[in-house]
């Protein structure tokens, strides 16, 4: 795709990117994305609760991805969650637990948001928006500098970038991990993963998107991440994935 289109999605990046993270089990972001408001109580609420049960429950058991709606008319509620890649069955069950509350002392009443976690994301909506490209999201870069050649880290890099994202678009979920070896000693660690509900093309479009923005925003760093709705990327110079 041309580096024209892809200027023309930037329009709908509404990122935060900072260069130190609080971890733990704290949000990354969050995103009040509609003005529209339910009514507590009301059946949009309760319709909600459910699928937010109901997801937290399915999502481990589906290879870290669930989606769904439930309800009628005003008030059908959409919903969507995913786990990152090597996060426990567990892990996963509460994670997307705590997310579906969390996000509602976030965006109180709020008839759609989005709230991002290192473990995994939880979306929900009055409108149908599965299958769509959502590149709004979070983006965090290592605070530190490359003690390594800049020059043989970036080509080590892209060639790994270009492996993940060619593995993801073929892999079943949607997802790779990998690593190599950078200038002999050292190790890349890296993972690509989309959302189950897009087609790879559309994957393909949001990984193009968010590579070239890590390289823009990390250039020269030994980490970075950057998680949008429809897709998650990530770099470190040690083994994050099982931390
Ligand atoms: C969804 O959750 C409700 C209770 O909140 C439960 O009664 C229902 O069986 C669940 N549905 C599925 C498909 O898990
Ligand atoms: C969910 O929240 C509980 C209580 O705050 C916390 O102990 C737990 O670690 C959280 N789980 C995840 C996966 O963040
Ligand atoms: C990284 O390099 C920049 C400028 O090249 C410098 O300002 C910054 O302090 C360095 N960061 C660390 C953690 O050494
Ligand atoms: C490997 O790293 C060393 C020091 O960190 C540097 O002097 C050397 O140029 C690097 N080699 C390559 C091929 O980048
Ligand atoms: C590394 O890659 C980035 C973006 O791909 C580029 O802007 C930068 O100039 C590269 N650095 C070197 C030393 O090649
Ligand atoms: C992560 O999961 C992949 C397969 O999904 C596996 O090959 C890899 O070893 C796992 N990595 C860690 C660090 O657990």
């Amino acid at each position: 795709m041309s580096s024209l289109k892809l200027a023309s999605l930037l329009y709908l990046l509404s990122f935060i990117l900072l260069f130190k993270v609080a971890f733990c089990e704290l949000p990354l972001h969050h995103r009040c994305s509609s003005p529209e408001k339910f009514t507590t109580n009301d059946p949009f609420d309760k319709n909600l609760q459910q699928l937010a049960g109901n997801l937290s429950n399915e999502t481990p058991t589906n290879a870290g991805f669930s989606l769904g709606s439930r309800g009628q008319g005003p008030y059908e509620v959409y919903g969507l969650a995913l786990c990152r890649v090597n996060v426990s069955y567990a892990d996963c069950r509460s994670c997307v637990a705590n997310a579906s509350k969390e996000i509602l002392n976030r965006c109180p009443n709020s008839k759609g948001a989005t709230i991002w976690y290192e473990k995994c994301l939880f979306k929900y909506g009055n409108e149908n928006f599965f299958g769509h490209l959502d590149l709004h999201g979070v983006a965090f870069c290592s605070p530190n500098n490359l003690s390594q050649s800049i020059i043989s880290f970036n080509e080590t890099k892209v060639n790994m970038w270009s492996q993940l994202a060619d593995e993801t678009l073929v892999s079943q979920n949607l997802y790779a991990v990998g690593s190599s070896e950078v200038n002999g000693s050292d190790k890349l660690y890296g993972f690509t993963q989309c959302t189950r509900d897009i087609s790879s093309s559309n994957c393909e479009v949001c990984l193009r998107f968010v590579l070239t923005k890590l390289s823009e925003y990390c250039d020269g760093k030994d980490g970075g991440r950057i998680s949008v709705v429809s897709c998650s990327v990530r770099y470190e110079m040690y083994e994050f994935l099982n931390a």
